[in-house]
């Protein structure tokens, strides 16, 4: 059975102070809310972790995740974290691959496959960001693309790494827009990558979830997350206001 997870990505947002209330009020809301195989996840900016994770404490519910890593492990990179510091700061997850990291950061598939590796290494969970621009989807080679972006930075891990990744499909115009991809194109985006995965990896694929993103909000999380191949969302905006953010949570 697949994990679910609701993850809430912060981005760029929040004093430390409004961070620590924001992780208050998920606790205390989340605590009867999440049942069963779910997890929920806040990927807080680099400067909160450490205060937001000693927040969960024990809490085997929630965790705390960074929103990106370097593919060095130490040294001259000014500005840079590591997945080794992460690791040593007991942080579970990494995003990697937003599309705001591919876009504003020159990030690219080769780049992406070497953070992909440092985070396992690292035994973190890296979840892995695709998802096509408008002009793709317009275009309709966005499932080539995404088919493309999942090769290029997974398609060289083991089997056994592999398993160990979560996969998050964003569609970039669906983010900070509010024009959600309808379930039925979240769905065939979805299937399409399990498949892919599947025609290399087998019936491992069946066992990675796949997480939806692209303005998630209460009242569409629901219809996404009954998709067959939706296991969960990756959730920006929203994830800024401990009620929505929690009501997404419910939703799974
Ligand atoms: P929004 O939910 O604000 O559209 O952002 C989605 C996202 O980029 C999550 O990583």
């Amino acid at each position: 059975m697949r994990t679910k997870i609701v993850a809430g990505n912060w981005k760029m947002n929040k004093t430390l102070a409004e961070a620590q209330s924001l992780t208050s009020e998920i606790i205390g809301m989340v605590a009867d809310e999440v049942k069963g195989n779910v997890k929920v996840v806040l990927c807080t900016p680099f400067p909160y972790l450490h205060a937001v994770n000693n927040q969960l404490g024990n809490n085997n519910r929630i965790a705390v995740g960074a929103q990106n890593c370097s593919e060095h492990d130490w040294g001259a990179y000014t500005g840079e974290t590591s997945a080794a510091m992460l690791a040593a700061m007991n942080i579970p997850y990494v995003i990697i691959g937003h599309s705001e990291r591919r876009q504003y950061f020159g990030e690219d598939g080769a780049l992406l496959a070497k953070k992909v590796d440092k985070a396992l290494a690292q035994g973190l969970t890296p979840i892995f960001c695709c998802g096509e621009p408008l002009e793709i989807r317009e275009k309709g080679t966005h499932e080539a693309l995404v088919k493309q972006q999942v090769e290029e930075s997974l398609f060289h891990l083991s089997a056994e790494g592999l398993q160990k990744v979560v996969i998050a499909y964003e569609p970039v115009w669906a983010i900070g827009t509010g024009k959600t991809a309808s379930s039925q194109q979240a769905q065939d985006m979805h299937a399409v990558i399990r498949k892919h995965i599947a025609s290399k990896y087998g019936a491992i694929a069946e066992n990675i979830s796949i997480l939806y993103g692209g303005s998630v909000k209460s009242d569409n999380a629901k219809e996404l997350f009954a998709c067959a191949d939706v296991d969960g969302g990756l959730v920006g905006g929203a994830s800024l206001k401990s009620r929505e953010f929690v009501e997404i949570v419910k939703a799974i």
